[in-house]
């Protein structure tokens, strides 16, 4: 079996494989470098690309919100850190903004095909836009793929999150389009009366048994 037909096989649920990479950053070690945090660690076609320069300039501007979620991000295309570092100017320039997380040097896509990122369909050198968002158990929580011609939604990265971190703290799930401050789903695991009045002081209402709403745990408690 070669690497890529094992990678892309990664599952949400999966521990994410560790490596040891250059960066932008110097050498870095993956699972150390996680430490506790979450992390945002996603996939770019190619140095010097237009949507790829976007891209990168967006996320170093909304560094403080995935901060304040606890997120650390880390980028990836397969290249070398001396063009990474070289390209890093241009973003700086034309996004106004200063590139503020590692980017992975890749140049013979070994990590790139760990991850499963390289898409021979799409093309048999570069990566696709792929993002994996990773718990601070290391664990693979959301895997997303786009297109190379498509710049991703970081607002919806930064939403997937949130509703994550709900699910984990407070036992709700987000329905469809749900924005912060809309009501949450209560998960169908909790039914015990005693812990449903503790989890959500603020009450429910029942529209099926398996359909319950609750005002968003947690709003208005934000530091
Ligand atoms: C870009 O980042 O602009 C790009 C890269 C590869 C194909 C198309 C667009």
């Amino acid at each position: 079996m070669t690497n890529q037909t094992q990678q892309l096989s990664l599952q949400i649920g999966d521990v994410a494989p560790d490596f040891v990479a250059q960066t932008t950053d110097g050498l870095l070690y993956f699972h150390q470098w996680l430490g506790n945090s979450w992390c945002v660690f996603f996939s770019h076609p190619k140095d010097f690309t237009p949507v790829c320069t976007t891209e990168l300039g967006l996320a170093s501007r909304l560094k403080s919100q995935f901060e304040k979620r606890k997120v650390k991000l880390i980028a990836l295309s397969v290249g070398s850190v001396v063009d990474h570092s070289e390209w890093t100017k241009d973003i700086n320039e034309t996004q106004h903004t200063s590139v503020n997380f590692p980017l992975i040097g890749d140049e013979n896509g070994q990590i790139a095909n760990l991850y499963g990122m390289i898409h021979p369909k799409a093309n048999d050198t570069f990566t696709v836009r792929t993002v994996f968002i990773i718990d601070p158990s290391k664990k693979i929580r959301l895997m997303m793929t786009y297109p190379a011609s498509t710049g991703r939604n970081f607002t919806e990265i930064l939403r997937v999150i949130d509703s994550m971190q709900l699910t984990d703290n407070h036992s709700v799930a987000t329905p469809a389009d749900w924005k912060w401050g809309d009501e949450c789903v209560i998960l169908p695991s909790v039914t015990d009366q005693n812990t449903l009045k503790k989890l959500f002081p603020n009450g429910y209402r029942q529209i099926k048994p398996y359909l319950r709403m609750t005002p968003q745990p947690g709003v208005g408690q934000e530091s």
